[in-house]
């Protein structure tokens, strides 16, 4: 008889959504305060549309996406209260991902069934102990179905739109607002009704409509979540830390 100990299971919260419900920014908090790992796939899709423009690839060569996806030169360097610095090949491009032009390249790209394949691997990648938060479209359906806690956030076009609207001015870039919610309604649609890993709740994800609530609310929700779900102990077991402390909600 074998007396071999079975692998630690390395626990997963999936936070899935459409753009502007808040996810990235209630995923990265609450890793933080879980002391995981951080997983922001978008910024996968996002990299890699952009090295299809750096590299001439048009957003429909599915072949060369695919390519260029296995051999994507990208590192996530974690910050501290900030989405992790993103390095293409040696160049930093945290800040150039993030434009809209990007996001909407990002978002054709992604309907693509190749280019979805190449990139699953890389993001069970980030799979490492005590923990992983991952933030997508998908994460709950398609690359972590086994996860521990599944959420899926919601909120009106409106809402998304008007805080998409005030994160761009601080940023000082004027644009119009009814121009962002069609936009938005545009890219909904293609990652709603795209062939593979639509955009949509898991059949065990626990949804939440986040309009009119912070980005602390929606934490603290979840945090409530974590607890009553009983993903609670064994996470603390698996960790050793103390979660308690470590998920007190905050008021
Ligand atoms: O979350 P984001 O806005 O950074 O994502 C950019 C695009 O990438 C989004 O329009 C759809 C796509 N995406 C995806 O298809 N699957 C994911 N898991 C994450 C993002």
């Amino acid at each position: 008889m074998s007396h071999q100990k079975e692998p630690a299971i390395i626990p997963i919260i999936t936070i899935d959504g459409a753009s502007g419900t808040g996810k990235g920014t209630v995923s990265q908090l609450l890793a933080t305060r879980l002391c995981w790992n951080f997983l922001d796939s978008g910024a996968l899709y996002r990299v890699l549309a952009l090295a299809a423009q750096k590299h001439c690839v048009a957003l429909d060569n599915e072949k060369a996406l695919e390519v260029l996806a296995e051999h994507l030169d990208v590192q996530f360097i974690a910050q501290e209260n900030k989405l992790p610095k993103v390095i293409l090949e040696g160049e930093d491009v945290t800040d150039t991902i993030r434009t809209e032009p990007i996001g909407n390249s990002a978002s054709i790209i992604a309907a693509l069934p190749a280019v979805r394949a190449a990139l699953l691997s890389r993001q069970r990648a980030f799979r490492e102990a005590p923990g992983l938060v991952a933030d997508g479209r998908d994460m709950g359906t398609v690359v972590f179905p086994d996860a521990e806690l599944k959420i899926f956030l919601t909120a009106s076009p409106e809402e998304r739109a008007l805080r998409r609207y005030h994160q761009l001015l601080e940023k000082g870039i004027n644009v119009n607002l009814s121009d962002l919610i069609e936009e938005l309604r545009e890219r909904d649609k293609r990652d709603q009704e795209r062939t593979v890993a639509p955009l949509k709740p898991a059949a065990d994800a626990i949804c939440i409509n986040t309009n009119g609530l912070s980005v602390e609310d929606v934490v603290n929700r979840i945090v409530t979540e974590i607890t009553r779900k009983k993903a609670f102990p064994v996470i603390s077991t698996l960790t050793g830390m103390k979660l308690v402390e470590a998920l007190e909600v905050t008021e």
